[in-house]
Order: structure tokens, then sequence, then C-alpha cells
């Protein structure tokens, strides 16, 4: 049985949180003197000399329209890594509680559950980079509170079986977090629209990929609107800027765009991974629904060294579990594709050569 105080950290739930002159008032005035702000305005005229709102209402208004999914069961935070960070802070105790990743997967959470210092109990996924539900499972303990799954899963680009995460939701009693930083590129729609069948599902999404927007550093929570409650009292008083809240708000009018660069960056994923393929230094590019490729070749760690020569850098994901002798390449312009392309071209000719 669900029970979310069970779950969340004693002092979390008793926690009064900060209350800023903002919270405080949020009607209409002429003259603010309750913030201790700098009335003059800034260097750069009558903007950004005011303390921005502290639950992003507007912004989040049009991200419910966006997403359909309604306002208060939406948190806002400086990128998904802050999603990421405060779901352990909220239900993690230090050096008492666990939570279990699939590796391999996203760095952050095992350096935030460190942060944290948080026991992180790694389960391999299976050769075919899906979940291995019952050793999953078995992993789970009595302080286990939170089971992450990164889907579609960096490094490995694929999305994890519905009826496995659908599994985990429904014998796991603590939270299960879905990571669908790269859901836009997926052919399948990912679990938001099914927040409202499971009370322990919390899933990050972010601005920084599909939207292209890493540099304003915006991330989403969704899930209960208890759970996003508990995330608004443990954030920052003012977590999103003016600056980022502004520009994320106009940049979601632009939604027929994204989608046509999703569109793009999908054609030229199969392009390029058609391409790599052809390559004889190439054993394996691996299916991906993200913007990105994992592939797998001969000399992984000397072709990564010759790229960064030439002024191409990818990531080498070659000591990671289950990923040896493979590269993690992002999906560029195709002009970017192409040079990539020619320069591994090049390196296998040299091999070639070499060996004759
Ligand atoms: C799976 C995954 N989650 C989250 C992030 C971080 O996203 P953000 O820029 O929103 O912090 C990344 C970044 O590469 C990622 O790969």
């Amino acid at each position: 049985m669900f029970d979310l105080q069970r779950l969340v950290r004693p002092n979390i739930w008793k926690l009064i949180p900060y209350s800023s002159a903002r919270d405080e008032f949020s009607g209409e005035a002429k003259i603010f003197l309750d913030a201790n702000e700098n009335s003059w305005g800034s260097p750069l005229g009558k903007q950004y000399h005011r303390y921005p709102d502290p639950l992003q209402h507007k912004l989040k208004d049009k991200i419910a329209r966006l997403k359909h999914i309604p306002a208060e069961q939406i948190f806002l935070g400086n990128g998904s890594d802050e999603c990421i960070d405060l779901c352990l802070r909220i239900f993690c105790e230090p050096q008492q509680d666990e939570i279990i990743i699939c590796e391999p997967t996203y760095g952050m959470y095992e350096v935030s559950a460190s942060i944290q210092d948080v026991v992180v109990r790694r389960i391999p996924l299976l050769p075919s980079f899906q979940l291995d539900v019952p050793s999953i499972l078995q992993a789970v303990g009595p302080h286990t509170k939170l089971i992450i799954l990164c889907s579609p899963n960096n490094p490995t680009g694929n999305c994890f079986l519905s009826p496995d995460i659908e599994t985990l939701l429904t014998h796991f009693s603590g939270i299960v977090a879905i990571d669908e930083a790269y859901i836009d590129f997926a052919h399948q729609p990912g679990f938001l629209q099914r927040l409202h069948e499971f009370p322990n599902l919390i899933i990050w999404q972010t601005f920084s990929k599909a939207w292209g927007l890493a540099g304003l550093r915006l991330g989403m929570a969704f899930a209960s609107v208890e759970i996003i409650q508990l995330y608004n009292k443990v954030k920052y008083p003012y977590n999103i800027s003016q600056l980022t809240q502004d520009a994320v708000w106009q940049a979601l009018d632009q939604h027929e765009l994204v989608q046509s660069r999703i569109q793009q960056i999908i054609h030229q994923r199969e392009q390029l991974s058609k391409a790599l393929q052809q390559l004889t230094i190439v054993e394996k590019v691996y299916p991906s629904e993200a913007n990105f490729v994992l592939v797998k070749m001969q000399q992984a760690q000397q072709v990564f060294a010759y790229l960064l020569q030439k002024g191409i850098v990818v990531r080498d994901r070659s000591r990671v579990i289950l990923c040896e002798d493979s590269l993690r390449i992002t999906v560029g312009r195709p002009e970017e594709n192409e040079a990539l392309l020619a320069e591994l071209h090049a390196y296998a000719q040299q091999i070639v050569s070499s060996s004759n």
C-alpha cells in the first residue's frame, strides 16, 4: 500500500518552508517596499530588479496547457538535475535509505545520491538493454525509497518496455521516478498521460533537449499534487530566474517549430545510424529513441582521441558497464554529421593501409 508520509523524511514532512515576500503578497500594488529590492532598477533598465514569481504561475499555466497536466502537478527546477536532487532530499534519509538505479544510465542519479549519503543499488540492464525486473524487485529492501528509470535511457538510447515499468510501479510501494529527458524523440508517448494511475510516479522532463534551451536551465517534475507540494517546500524560494521564466514562456509559442526540429533530428539520427553502420570500424549502432546514438566500434578510445584532435568531441562510454568499446554520439546538423563521418572514414582507411 502506498503511504506517502511513510516515504518522506520526517524532517521534510514537518518542515515549515521559508515564506518569501512574494509568497506573502501576490495582489496588485503601486509601490513595492516589502522585499528589499532595488527600486531604481538594474543596469539593464526597469527589468530584473524584482524577485521572480517563486511558483512560476504564468509559465506553469502555459506548460500545463501544452502537456495536458494540471499546473498543481508541475514543479519547475533549475534543469531536471534540480528535480532529481530534490527528489533524493525529500525521500532519502542520509546513511539509512537506499535507491535503485539500472546501469548503465545517466550519472547524476548516483552523484545526487552520494551527496545525500544514500546507498545506491546498481542493477545492470539485460544485454538487450531492457530492465531486469525480477532482480530489481529482489534488490528492494526495507529502506529502498526510490527506483530511478531513464527512458529513453542515456547512454543506451532505448525505451524500456511499458509493461516492465508498470510492474515496478505496481509491485514497489516506494517512489518510481522516470526520467523522460529524451521522450520527445521516442516512438512511444511515455507515462505523462498515465500519471493519475500511479500515486508513486514522478516524471522528469527537460527543456534542454527537444526544446534546445539547455542554456536557460529549466527542468520539470510531474507528480501528484501532494508530491509537488513537497517539492515546493524544499526548493530555494526563487529557483527559476525571471530571465528563464520569460524566455521559456515566449519559446512555448514555437511549439510547431520544435516539432519540426524533432522530426529533422529523428531523420538525421536514422541517416547517421545507417552511414555509421557502413564503416568498417563500426561493429554495431544500437537503435535509438533519443537524440544520440550509441556505437560499438573497434578501438573506441583511439577513435575518441582521434576525433578530438580533429576538433570533434563525442562521449567516450567505453569504460561503462555494457557499453565496452562504445562511443555515444549526439545527432548534429547534417554538415556536422557529415564531417564526423568523413573523419571516421579517414580513420578506418588509416587502419586498412597500416595493416597492408
Ligand atoms: C537522462 C538525463 N536526464 C537529465 C539530464 C539533465 O537535464 P537538464 O539539462 O534539464 O538538467 C540529462 C542531460 O544530459 C540526461 O541525459
